[in-house]
């Protein structure tokens, strides 16, 4: 028996926390074990990376330290508790996964898709979700929303420019591009409940 893995990805300010509990209670509802999670972060020791990881200066870490301090805090979230989970026919909500750092870590250039792939191979197997919906938001709508979230007290990322964020964007609308079974683009400008009616649709075929 295998249990499900879905994870959450999009930019900043696009609702992915608020959406991920609200799949995991539809998904409990139906009767299913859920294990709702983040990434960076998920397990007492990924959390302390994670801490690591958003505090502090961009200049604190240069990009390689960077996406090898993601796979690391991944590397334990997956021992630790995905993959168990997954084991015992349960599923994984995870607010972001993988997906972020192919797209957040490869944007400067100087780590490509390969070496970012590389270092999930080498802390957690190359394991991938069998879903990954990426929330998508007009950028506006996006910043102004993360804005009102953060109060101009973003973390270390998410405090980058808006260039940066916009290629980040454009990454992730190629992963659904390329991927379309496993990747899903959802238009997350509707009200919350049809985001997430329109999740659930789009799971239909893993519920069974
Ligand atoms: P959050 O704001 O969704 O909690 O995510 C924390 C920040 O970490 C966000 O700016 C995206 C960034 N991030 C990466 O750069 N690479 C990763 O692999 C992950 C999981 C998050």
């Amino acid at each position: 028996m295998t249990g499900r893995f879905i994870s959450l990805e999009g930019g900043e300010g696009t609702g992915k926390s608020t959406q991920a509990k609200a799949v995991a209670a539809a998904l409990e509802a139906k009767g299913h074990k859920v294990h709702l999670t983040r990434e960076p972060g998920g397990t007492p020791g990924a959390e302390v990376i994670r801490e690591l990881l958003l505090s502090g200066h961009d200049e604190k870490w240069n990009m390689r330290t960077e996406a090898l301090l993601f796979a690391a805090a991944r590397s334990e979230h997956c021992q630790s508790l995905i993959q168990p989970a997954l084991d015992r026919g349960e599923w994984i909500i995870s607010d972001r996964f993988i997906d972020s750092s192919r797209a957040y870590q490869s944007v400067s250039g100087l780590l490509s898709d390969e070496n970012i792939m590389a270092l999930h191979h080498v802390g957690s197997q190359g394991l991938m979700p069998h879903r990954t919906f990426i929330l998508d938001l007009p950028e506006e709508l996006a910043a102004r929303r993360a804005e009102a979230r953060d109060r101009g007290d973003s973390d270390r990322i998410g405090g980058r420019d808006s260039d940066y964020h916009r290629a980040v964007m454009a990454k992730f609308r190629q992963y659904a591009d390329e991927e379309p079974d496993r990747v899903r683009l959802i238009d997350a400008a509707q009200s919350p409940e049809d985001v997430t009616a329109n999740l659930m649709h789009n799971l239909s075929d893993l519920i069974g």
